[in-house]
């Protein structure tokens, strides 16, 4: 067992060594030891501990893969995330204003996936393992909105009543405003009697809705989200951001990327997260790829007043790009999956567009992207990096582009 001295943290959040040597639960200039195997250090023992190592605010944080980064401080953790940033767009040849990142306060996660496991004795109900399918329950988590927690003892039961000993099942669970929305895949087929039996359980649980392999089981209250003003239905198991502080660190980046105009679009655009509250001073155009999303916003557009007029399309914007002529806004909003949004942002780097709040989930395709409208004559000119999924390797970020 040899001595080993960590350089950095990779994208994943594991310490890397020479070799590379990947070393999970390390941060960089701790000497550690432990057994080599392949490229991976296992058994790792800390010899020397970093100035940066803390004690892990949850007791689940050694058994559960939720989180990655719980040994490092607050701080070590938002300096290194805008360093992702930052480094993202060194290798494309850029630079910007990076602001101080804004992290989402612990036990805010408004929506998680849960894995559950029917197990002779009752059932598991948690995150996986670090790197295994062996699930975790995580009684005291300190990922979850206290609000969310119910959701653990609600999967385990539905759990125990219909998930099967061979698979897990997955529940996305969401805080709407109404209460829990659930939805479940991966359990015993649907009949009428299971159908009867989880109507019974949403009942007996105050669920909001519960949605079972995609099929509305139950709606005891409209799960809606608000977006501004508007009350949106987002459909079963919907991309919602993952904290409210998250989604307000965000809007309030996008607000101020905008200094004016009249139309804009919002490309990229779930069910309104950003089209909604920006409707309330400029004429929105919403384009999604998902056609229950777009139902969801056009439905919260009829149903809401007080705002400029939203319109929504439905279209596939990696294959099908809106063109650089259609592109006739004042500004434009653009949030893709962590692929980017290559086909897309080289048509708005034709077009007259001239603001454009980039936000990304992905600092890696986003500095792709953000060379394009660069070489085409945008400048970058700040760049706020949030973390709403806290003590996780992920990095979201919110970017204002100017057409000089
Ligand atoms: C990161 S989410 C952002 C959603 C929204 N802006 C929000 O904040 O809630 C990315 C969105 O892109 C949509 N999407 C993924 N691939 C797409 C594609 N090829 N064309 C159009 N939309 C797509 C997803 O359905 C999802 O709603």
């Amino acid at each position: 067992m040899s001595q080993i001295k960590i350089q950095r943290l990779g994208l994943h959040g594991d310490g890397i060594a020479d070799g590379p040597l990947y070393a999970p639960l390390t941060l960089p200039d701790e000497i550690v030891e432990g057994d080599v195997e392949g490229n991976t250090l296992k058994n790792m023992r800390v010899l020397q501990p970093s100035e940066h190592r803390v004690k892990a605010p949850c007791r689940h944080f050694k058994a559960c893969g939720g989180c990655l980064l719980q040994h490092a401080s607050d701080g070590f953790v938002a300096t290194w995330k805008v360093d992702v940033v930052r480094q993202a767009l060194a290798a494309q040849g850029l630079e910007s204003n990076l602001l101080p990142i804004i992290t989402s306060p612990s036990q805010s996660r408004r929506r998680a996936v849960l894995s559950a496991r029917r197990t002779k004795k009752g059932a598991l109900v948690g995150f996986h393992a670090r790197a295994s399918d062996i699930i975790v329950d995580v009684p005291d988590c300190q990922l979850l909105h206290p609000d969310l927690m119910p959701a653990l003892e609600i999967v385990s039961e539905l759990s125990q009543m219909a998930g099967s000993r061979k698979g897990a099942l997955s529940a996305t669970v969401t805080l709407a405003e109404t209460g829990l929305d659930l939805a479940v895949s991966g359990g015993k087929p649907l009949d009428g009697a299971l159908l009867a039996g989880l109507a019974q359980q949403a009942e007996r649980f105050g669920l909001a809705r519960l949605t079972w392999d995609g099929e509305v089981v139950a709606t005891r209250m409209t799960p809606y989200q608000l977006f501004g003003a508007a009350r949106i239905v987002p459909p079963p198991g919907a991309f919602l951001q993952a904290t409210k502080e998250g989604e307000q660190a965000l809007l309030a980046a996008v607000k101020r990327a905008i200094s004016g105009g009249k139309v804009g679009v919002d490309l990229f655009a779930g069910c309104g997260t950003f089209t909604f509250p920006l409707a309330e001073k400029y004429q929105m155009h919403g384009i999604e790829g998902e056609t229950s999303m777009v139902s969801a916003l056009d439905a919260g557009w009829r149903g809401s007043s007080g705002l400029k007029q939203v319109t929504s399309e439905r279209r596939d914007l990696f294959r099908n790009p809106v063109i650089a002529e259609d592109l006739r806004y004042d500004f434009a909003v653009i949030d893709p999956p962590r692929a980017g949004a290559e086909a897309q942002i080289s048509e708005l780097a034709k077009s007259h567009v001239s603001e454009i709040a980039y936000v990304s989930c992905n600092p890696v395709t986003f500095a792709r992207d953000a060379a394009v409208l660069v070489a085409s004559g945008y400048v970058l000119e700040w760049v706020q990096t949030v973390d709403q999924f806290r003590w996780s390797s992920h990095v979201e970020l919110a970017s204002r582009f100017i057409r000089k």
